[in-house]
This record gives C-alpha cells, sequence and structure tokens, in this order.
C-alpha cells in the first residue's frame, strides 16, 4: 500500500513576502518596455516581419497555495503595439508562477483571440535562462483556442525562452507553431523582444500589510 498523500494541509511556513521567493522569476518582477520587438506572423501572401513595441507589468501576488502545493508568483499584463499605428496587436495577460519545493515553472496566458495554455518548466534561483512549452492535447499544460483558431490557426505548440541579461534587462523568444489552414508545414510565429526595467514592483497586498504591524 503506498502512502496516503495528505492532498488538504497547507504549509505552515508561508512567507508574506513573495519578492523574497519568486525564484528565477524575481527578475521579471516590475514594469518593462521594449522597443526593439521582432514579430513573424502568417499573412495570405506568406510570413510578414514586422518590428513592435511593447510595455509589461508584472506584479507580486499573494503566496498561493493548493493544499500543500505552494505557488510564489507574478500577475501580468502584456501590450504589443508600433510607433505607426495605435491599435494593440497583441495583448496577454496571466501569472508566472514558481514552486520553490521542486522548481516548477508556470505560466498562463490568456489572449483576447479566445486562446488560453498553460506553458511549464523547470529552473532555480540564479538561472541566466528559463524555458518553458506547453503542447496541442495535454491536458496539463496544454492549449486550448476557439473553433475558428482551432479551423484556420491551430496552435500546436507554445515555447518561450528567457534570457537574463547581466544588465538588468531580460530579452524573450517565444514560438508559437501554427498550423495554418491549407498550408502543409507549421508556421513558426516568432516573436522576441528585449525588455527595460522602468518602475520597481510594488510589494503583494499580504506583504504591504504584515510589514505595518
Ligand atoms: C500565444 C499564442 C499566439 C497565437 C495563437 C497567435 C496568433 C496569431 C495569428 C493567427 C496571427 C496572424 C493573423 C492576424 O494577423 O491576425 C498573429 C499575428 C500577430 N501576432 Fe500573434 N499569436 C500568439 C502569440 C503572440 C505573441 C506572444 C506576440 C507578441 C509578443 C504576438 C504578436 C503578433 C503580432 C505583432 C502579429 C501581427 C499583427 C498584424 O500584423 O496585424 N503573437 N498572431
Amino acid at each position: 500500500m503506498g502512502k496516503k498523500i495528505d492532498i488538504f494541509t497547507e504549509p505552515e511556513d508561508v512567507d508574506s513576502n513573495t519578492l523574497a521567493n519568486l525564484g528565477p522569476l524575481v527578475r521579471l518582477a516590475g514594469t518593462w518596455e521594449g522597443t526593439k520587438g521582432v514579430d513573424v506572423s502568417p499573412k495570405e501572401d506568406g510570413p510578414e516581419t514586422r518590428k513592435f513595441k511593447e510595455r509589461i507589468v508584472m506584479e507580486p501576488i499573494d503566496p498561493q497555495a493548493n493544499g500543500p502545493q505552494l505557488f510564489y508568483g507574478l500577475r501580468y499584463h502584456l501590450k504589443v503595439n508600433t510607433d505607426e499605428e495605435a491599435i494593440t496587436f497583441h495583448d496577454q495577460v496571466g501569472y508566472w508562477l514558481y514552486e520553490p519545493e521542486t522548481g516548477l515553472i508556470l505560466q498562463t496566458i490568456a489572449i483576447p483571440r479566445g486562446l488560453v495554455a498553460i506553458a511549464s518548466g523547470y529552473a532555480k534561483a540564479g538561472d541566466k535562462k528559463i524555458k518553458l512549452s506547453a503542447k496541442r492535447g495535454e491536458t496539463e499544460y496544454g492549449i486550448c483556442a476557439n473553433s475558428f483558431l482551432e479551423m484556420a490557426f491551430k496552435t500546436e505548440e507554445y515555447t518561450i525562452e528567457i534570457t537574463f541579461n547581466d544588465d538588468g534587462t531580460w530579452s524573450y523568444v517565444s514560438d508559437t507553431m501554427l498550423k495554418v489552414k491549407g498550408q502543409k508545414e507549421l508556421f513558426r510565429h516568432r516573436d522576441t523582444n528585449i525588455l527595460n526595467k522602468i518602475a520597481e514592483p510594488k510589494p503583494n497586498p499580504l506583504e504591504i500589510l504584515e510589514g505595518d504591524r
């Protein structure tokens, strides 16, 4: 008989200070801007490459426990547009989560095309790179999209690799592998950018409360 796992009891040693427990994700906390974004996206006449600018806000949230599983994390909102056009090309919200016990990193993704995903990977404090992926068909770290996207631009895989640079900036390369209706090969919808910090993060709400005591 296997040992019975207690799935209900929450850890007792929860630290109210999220920023002190984010492991490698601490380098993402704050408000960021990047003007050197490059996008390759699918268009009727073939791949289109365009430059973009981006603003990302990543705010520490209070520690979250699923019974014994404990996450520290950031809630993020990113917006992509260009100097020429004010419209938002890409908008994305979600969470970056870190489980100190295992080094599990999750990025949840929601975009207003009607798509959600959870990408996963492993990393530890001090790592210079983080790599996460979500795959079609997985129910744990998978991708779910509305019927039109499934028919016309079906996401088979999503990966993101983040590199923390020595000057405090960070860069990312994200690949969204799309099955475009009528095309044989998968299309690599690639986005890259370098982010500069423009504001420090505020502590999470619980930490602000505890600090007053
Ligand atoms: C996460 C999954 C993603 C999916 C399923 C997705 C899907 C698509 C599709 C189907 C298009 C081409 C059709 C169109 O022009 O509307 C597109 C265009 C584009 N995407 Fe994505 N995308 C994703 C992630 C991203 C990310 C992470 C970024 C940037 C950080 C991004 C930026 C863009 C840009 C700039 C365009 C071109 C917009 C235009 O020229 O009108 N996408 N995306």
